[in-house]
């Protein structure tokens, strides 16, 4: 495992969402509330981007293709095909720019 600069603090307002690779491996970003999280960005549906989907107030992403939710602290899938999940990864903070440990 090793930390991997993706993107500067600034690029990812609240509410914001970004697309990401590392090493081959797509991950969504989200600035929930000011909290930076990440999740891997496929759907395990079938395959759609999950950085496109909208946020709940609950800090659930909606998946813009038929709507499972997933938590973004979790990657549960609470809506939907209730026993997916999503891979999450650490996010880290470090001189204003973001870092997700892979
Ligand atoms: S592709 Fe995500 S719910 Fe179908």
């Amino acid at each position: 495992m090793a930390l991997h600069k993706v993107a500067a603090l600034s690029h990812l307002p609240p509410g914001a969402a970004l697309r990401v690779t590392v090493e081959a491996r797509e991950i969504g970003l989200f600035n929930f509330k000011g909290e930076i999280l990440a999740i891997k960005n496929l759907c395990p549906h079938m395959g759609d981007q999950l950085h496109k989907g909208q946020v709940t107030d609950a800090g659930r992403v909606v998946c813009p293709g038929h709507a499972w939710h997933f938590d973004l602290k979790t990657g549960a899938c609470t809506s939907g095909q209730t026993d997916a999940r999503v891979r999450t990864y650490p996010v880290v903070i470090q001189d204003n720019d973001i870092y997700i440990e892979v």
